[in-house]
């Protein structure tokens, strides 16, 4: 940590001075110069690390936000940060700058390690202009970036900031572009992971949008590309900053948020807690934690499906029973709940789970969960992380809304996005598998490895009683009991779909199995799969419909 090496720099400096009164004049004189020397350098150290000021220090704490050095000594491993550009400063003159000048311009960047792993952070400091970025801050922001590049490591930033700042005019819009043109080049070749933990307006928020991962922090910080008083003049409508960009209207409305905290230190500490889900680079395979092995048989999963196949069930539940205990971290909790993301481990190695929620419009795809879905997938894969799905949807979303909204291109996403994926890829279809969302959903046919089906599964182009409307309805309308008989091509066509057999005679699924035994299964199939090759045809980039 900087605070320690700036004691050890007071204590050396003493040291020198001691030294001092045993030596000859000449020696003396040399210490001496050093000895001031070092009390130059001291000197530029505290400065740098008072930021903008101790009053300034302490409107940050009245406001619940630590400071930006703060922030870094809970993020990362003790006694780990080396601090780069410290004594940076601006080379504006505009608006009186030149008379505010402040060591760093605003932002702490540097390396350090996350549970003994290398990460590179910038954390900006509001206590310096607001955190206002311009072309000396954008530097320093870049050139931990390109050594992040250089060296495969993931790049976590810190934000707090009004934005460009406005005394240096267009460098500042340039400078913004400098980071997200190299935010898009590391995109999927290193994680990026962003914090919001204050203002973050206008181009500020398009840095954080194209990286991998956003947390927000409860009542303190907020994203928007224009505030409140823009928004009332442009369309009337009257909003607080909270409501129009708060941590809870990204992590429920927008889906802009991947994850909420309630403060600071929770933050950090999410932080810490994903990249241990996450390689370090697009290179090495997805870490691995240790396990032991045991009884993987897990009889509550044998319970779970309801004797109703109308009647919901959380998916939660089976997640919960199938991975490494207490290893789960959903990614967009309160987002699209209709499908289910976030990582687990299985037998140690880290993966990435995708699974319809039919206790949330019944597990329907719709636009949001389907790229919800989508990006997680498109993540996974970057990262060499394998993907479990689970199963039980009933189809896409119908209505006038989805289809003006275009829920064509974007179902069309996740079905392009499993499809793509070369990651050992299994599903686990636990009851509905029907029409278009079967194929989407991680099917045999689009690319996964592996296919299991409970006994419970019913993959079907729809569900029996729609079926029997529409393929007998001659028959029911001119039947003496309409209702009867339609009551009994109902039961034929179930007998016939609404099972898992019919696609387990085609391979479609490779086995049938009994739900306690799901574990096992997974956890030999992930491991028979953990050296899979698999590579896309040779083209420039893929062309996935935005
Ligand atoms: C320079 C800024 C600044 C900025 C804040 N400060 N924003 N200085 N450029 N963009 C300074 C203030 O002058 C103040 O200085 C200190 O930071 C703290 O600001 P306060 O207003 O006192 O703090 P607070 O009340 O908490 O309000 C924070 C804030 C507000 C909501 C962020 O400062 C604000 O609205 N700032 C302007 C936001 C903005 O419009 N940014 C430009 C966005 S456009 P002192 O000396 O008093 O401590 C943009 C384009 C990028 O970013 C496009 C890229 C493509």
């Amino acid at each position: 940590m900087i605070a320690l090496d700036f004691r050890r720099l007071l204590l050396c400096n003493s040291a020198v001075q001691q030294l001092t009164t045993s030596e000859p004049y000449i020696c003396r004189h040399i210490i001496r110069i050093m000895s001031d020397k070092v009390s130059v350098l001291s000197e530029k150290i505290a400065a740098a690390q008072l930021g903008g000021g101790e009053k300034r220090i302490e409107s940050q704490h009245k406001k619940g936000k630590l400071t930006a050095r703060e922030r870094l000594h809970f993020l990362l491993d003790e006694n780990s940060f080396e601090e780069l550009g410290m004594l940076v400063t601006h080379r504006s003159t505009n608006f009186g700058l030149d008379k505010e000048v402040y060591l760093g311009d605003g932002v702490v960047t540097g390396y350090g390690t996350i549970h003994g792993r290398l990460v590179y952070v910038f954390s900006q400091d509001f206590t310096v202009m607001g955190g206002s970025l311009a072309e000396a801050h954008a530097e320093k922001i870049c050139r931990i970036m390109d050594l992040a590049m250089q060296n495969g490591a993931p790049v976590i930033g810190l934000n707090d900031s009004g934005g460009a700042r406005i005394q240096e005019g267009v460098v500042s819009l340039g400078a913004y572009a400098d980071i997200f043109y190299r935010n898009t080049r590391a995109s999927g070749v290193v994680p990026q992971i962003s914090a919001i933990m204050g203002p973050c307006a206008g181009g500020a928020v398009y840095s954080p949008a194209l990286t991998d991962f956003i947390l927000m922090v409860e009542n303190t910080s907020y994203m928007f590309v224009t505030g409140p008083n823009v928004v009332k003049t442009v369309t009337h409508e009257e909003v607080t900053s909270e409501e129009l960009g708060g941590a809870s209207t990204h992590a429920s409305k927008s889906g802009v948020t991947h994850f909420k905290a309630d403060n600071d230190v929770a933050c950090l500490r999410m932080i810490r807690e994903l990249l241990q889900y996450m390689p370090q680079n697009c290179e090495e395979k997805s870490p691995t934690a240790g396990y032991s092995g045991g009884n993987e048989s897990r009889i509550k999963l044998d319970t779970i499906i309801p004797d109703n196949p109308n009647q919901p069930y959380d998916m939660h539940e089976v997640i919960a029973e199938v991975i490494d205990e207490g290893s789960w971290m959903e990614v967009h909790k309160e987002y699209a709940e209709n499908i289910i993301v976030g990582f687990a481990r299985i037998a140690g190695r880290s993966i990435g789970v995708v699974a319809n929620q039919p206790a949330f419009l019944a597990g329907v795809l719709d636009i949001k969960s389907s790229t919800k879905g989508a990006r997680f997938v498109r993540f996974c894969d970057s990262f060499n992380i394998p993907l479990l799905v689970f199963e039980d949807v009933p189809g896409f979303l119908p209505g006038t809304d989805q289809e003006w909204n275009g829920i064509i291109s974007n179902g069309a996403k996740l079905l392009y996005a499993f499809s793509e994926a070369t990651v050992p890829r299994v599903t686990v279809i636990t009851r509905k598998a029907y029409g278009g969302a079967y194929d989407v959903m991680n099917s045999k046919h689009i690319g996964a490895d592996m296919n299991y089906a409970w006994p419970t599964a019913e993959i079907a182009v729809m569900g029996a009683k729609g079926a029997a409307e529409i393929i007998f309805k001659k028959e029911i309308s001119e039947a003496a009991n309409p209702e009867q008989k339609w009551k009994e091509k109902e039961s034929e066509y179930a007998e016939l779909f609404a099972n898992p057999y019919s696609a387990a005679q085609r391979g479609y699924v490779d086995e049938v199995i009994v739900p306690s035994q799901t574990r096992e299964k997974l956890i030999r199939a992930f491991a028979m799969l953990e050296n899979k090759v698999d590579t896309m045809p040779r083209k420039k980039h893929s062309n996935m419909p935005l």
